[in-house]
């Protein structure tokens, strides 16, 4: 899995690399799902351990060796354990009666002071804080790289203890640093890594080393946090999205990533101890989700109760990337805010390019204008090494992507002496920039397409000249919020009939707690997610009795689709986001409490739906954690599972009509009419029937029947996939909105 923060997971990948070639007799990790019930009465690691040893004569090893293999055992999320076994070892396991799968477990990478006011949890009229109390009561467990102890976002003052539901503990395996930093904010802290299997506890402390735990952690439930700033830039008061919700940090991630066994662990104690929300910023590859750990946790979470936000992942802008994409899963993509650390490119000639830097150097004059130079061959490039010897002094130095740097195209700038750098990004990351990591000399990170027209300068001029204008942190800025091109796309490799990602929420230069430095500004889904389990916490507060599904519904209807300058909501190009960036768009916690109409779920509900799926018994046993027999459930098309989004296919062999049975209930007043407004692309027709629902009671269901059809012969120039919307509008009170999905291929 990935910890989903963008610039380290370069070097994360790196790690992940490296097919080494593995004989049967290699010890590996792998998950075994047991017969439920299991052969044990009580299934703690040591019960694992001696059932490993009754089957030792089997595996052919000795039998205390078979009893040091478990890792951990699983209890709440599924039925069996984790395990270093070999391959034949795995084989001749499969043969005992107890035994019904094993899967390899997979590696995971992990992936402010404005955002508050940007999701307009602030607004003085209405404040969602204001009618949540800051998410007082809920408990958020986040699964992550660990929290740093005392960091101020994680102070208790005027933070009631736990609810006496709360099981778990704080524990930072030092006495002093429990006593200190485990309070009525921090109420659980643990770390799952490096298990000790004799000694039945991890050997790493939870304490955060990167800083990732730390940022999603105070980005979800932080404290407030007087004059939070980084290098002195966008001062103010910092707060999590509930800053009086209760944090459980789960450490499952070291600095080599997050190892799935680890992961399902983290989930499994956090089921257990009694949370209310898990946010989770790791992402793997797309796997089917009866061999991944977050899906199946995520399903025995949600059927607890628990609401799960998940990143989407790093991946983008290539399509069919999207992780962590089960549809009981909420799954958050990335976009900027209407901040920007500015720093405008001025050209000899007057023409001024946008660009950002967190590094906003003092006594760097506006005024003064700099040579401005682009080199040939590796020295284009700014490749390590390749400016020796150049004279660069007092010169900005404008370096072109590409050529696999192993050093950062600043820190070699600085080396040589330059005097500044102007950087586009890549052709791919379009109008997506980043203030950071911060240069390291005075610079501008720009859009590729500018870095086009500030070459051709260049190359038009005698002697080309440039300044560079800081100002800061800047708001307000136009085209906000836009999809950001790492941010991985659909559509889902798993399920392509579910519309994924869901949402998408804040995931540019975000401000949050840090590790050494008080607070630090990074990107990622990773960054996106927990904002989204904050505003899952706000919710909870309000609406205690509201399944996860209908949680996810409240924020997947009220969504808004514009940007700040009332055009649709653009990804990296500038133009508009297509669903499978945007989901059904950017979450607006002003409406979240009250949607009008959900579209609701029981874990039931899944079961027909993992039968359509096309998996097999043992399969979707290993995901619900109880037996399954497809053939006595009448199974659907992923379609018609109950979802706040429509994904329908009408390939040209498809003539018929599709129609697909939806079920609202009522959450918001009554008696209450709401009205069908359904518009689709010309290519095909829409119907709605009946055409209104009229509501007499709260909690009432009414189901709806909505049909497609091709219009007729659609030519060879037809888009391979239209959008469109259906809007129950219920008249000055309620819009609940679905993005529509057409595959016409
Ligand atoms: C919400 O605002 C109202 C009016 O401004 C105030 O009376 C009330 O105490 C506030 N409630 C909370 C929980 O802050
Ligand atoms: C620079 O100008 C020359 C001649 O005008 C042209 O051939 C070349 O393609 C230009 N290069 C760039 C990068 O614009
Ligand atoms: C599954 O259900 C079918 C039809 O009801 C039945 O014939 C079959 O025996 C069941 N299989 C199992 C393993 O229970």
């Amino acid at each position: 899995m990935t910890i989903l923060f963008f610039f380290l997971c370069v070097s994360f990948l790196l790690a992940a690399g490296g097919g080494a070639a593995y004989s049967d007799e290699e010890l590996k990790a792998y998950i075994v799902f047991v017969d439920i019930p299991p052969p044990v009465s009580a299934y703690d690691s040591g019960d694992y351990n001696s059932l490993l040893k009754n089957v030792a004569g089997t595996l052919e090893i000795e039998e205390d060796d078979a009893a040091s293999r478990v890792i951990h055992s699983y209890r709440n999320v599924m039925t069996g354990f984790s395990a270093m076994l070999t391959e034949r070892e795995v084989a001749a396991l499969s043969k005992v009666d107890w035994f019904v799968r094993a899967v390899r477990s997979s590696v995971y990478r992990p992936l402010t002071t404005h955002t508050p006011r940007f999701l307009g949890l602030r607004h003085r009229t209405h404040s969602v804080w204001n009618i949540t109390d800051m998410g007082e009561g809920v408990i958020i467990g986040i699964l992550d790289t660990g929290i740093t102890p005392g960091h101020p976002s994680f102070d208790d003052h005027g933070i009631p203890p736990p609810p006496a539901k709360w099981k778990g503990r704080c524990d930072f395996g030092n006495a002093s640093l429990t006593k200190q930093f485990c309070n009525n904010k921090l109420i659980g802290v643990r770390s799952l890594v490096n298990y000790d299997r004799s000694r039945h506890r991890s050997t790493v402390s939870p304490i955060d080393t990167g800083g990732h735990g730390t940022h999603t952690a105070s980005t979800a439930g932080g404290a407030f946090v007087k004059h939070a700033n980084v290098y002195g830039l966008a001062r103010g008061l910092a707060a999590g999205v509930a800053p009086h919700a209760h944090v459980a940090m789960y450490k499952v991630c070291t600095d080599d990533g997050c190892q799935g066994y680890d992961v399902l662990a983290g989930m499994d104690a956090a089921v257990e101890d009694g949370v209310d929300v898990l946010s989770i910023s790791l992402a793997g590859e797309p796997t089917p989700f009866y061999d991944e750990p977050v899906a199946i946790g995520g399903f025995h979470a949600m059927s607890r109760g628990i609401f799960v936000s998940c990143a989407a992942g790093n991946s983008g802008p290539y399509p069919s990337t999207v992780s962590n994409d089960a549809p009981w899963l909420l799954t958050v993509a990335a976009s900027t805010m209407d901040r920007s650390f500015s720093a405008t490119v001025k050209l000899g000639d007057g023409r001024q390019f946008r660009g950002q830097s967190l590094y906003q150097p003092r006594g760097f004059s506006p005024k003064k204008k700099y040579p401005l130079v682009l080199l040939d061959g590796r020295a284009r490039f700014c490749l390590e090494g390749s400016l020796d010897g150049v004279n660069v002094k007092g010169k900005i130095v404008f370096c072109d992507r590409g050529g696999n740097p192993a050093l950062p195209l600043d820190e070699v700038v600085k080396q040589a002496g330059g005097a500044g750098i102007v950087l586009p990004n890549y052709d791919l990351d379009g109008y997506s920039t980043y203030a950071s990591p911060p240069l390291a000399v005075p610079g501008s990170n720009i859009p590729y397409a500018d870095g086009l027209k500030i070459k051709a300068y260049i190359n038009s001029t005698a002697r080309p000249t440039a300044s560079i204008v800081f100002s800061g942190a800047v708001t307000h800025v136009p085209r906000s919020p836009a999809i950001t091109s790492f941010s991985s796309r659909g559509p889902s490799q798993i399920t392509p009939g579910i519309l994924k990602p869901d949402i998408t929420g804040p995931g540019v230069d975000v401000l949050a707690a840090w590790n050494t430095e008080k607070f630090y500004v990074i990107s990622g889904t990773s960054m996106s997610c927990p904002h989204l389990s904050g505003v899952a916490a706000l919710i909870k507060k309000v609406h205690p009795d509201w399944s996860p599904a209908a949680i996810k519904s409240a924020i997947m209807t009220t969504a808004y689709v514009k940007d700040n300058t009332n055009k649709p909501i653009p990804d990296e190009t500038n133009l508009p986001a297509d669903l499978f960036a945007l989901g059904a768009g950017h979450v607006k916690p002003l409406k979240v409490l009250d949607p009008g109409l959900v579209y609701d779920n029981s874990p039931e509900d899944y079961y027909p739906y993992l039968c359509g799926l096309g998996y097999s018994d043992h399969q979707i046993r290993s995901i619900v954690n109880r037996k399954i027999n497809c053939s006595s459930i009448k199974s659907i098309r992923e379609g018609d599972l109950n979802y706040p989004s429509i994904t329908v296919r009408l390939p040209a062999n498809q003539k018929r009509t599709v129609t697909f049975t939806r079920t609202v209930t009522n959450v918001g007043h009554s008696p209450a009419t709401y009205y069908a407004k359904v518009k689709v692309p010309k290519f095909v027709s829409a119907v709605v029937v009946p055409r209104s629902l009229t509501f007499e009671r709260v909690n009432e269901k009414k189901s709806f029947k909505i049909s497609f059809k091709r219009r007729g012969r659609l030519g060879a120039r037809r888009p391979p996939v239209i959008e469109g919307q259906l809007r129950w509008v219920s008249p000055a009170r309620a819009v609940v909105r679905s993005p529509i999905s057409i595959f016409l291929k």
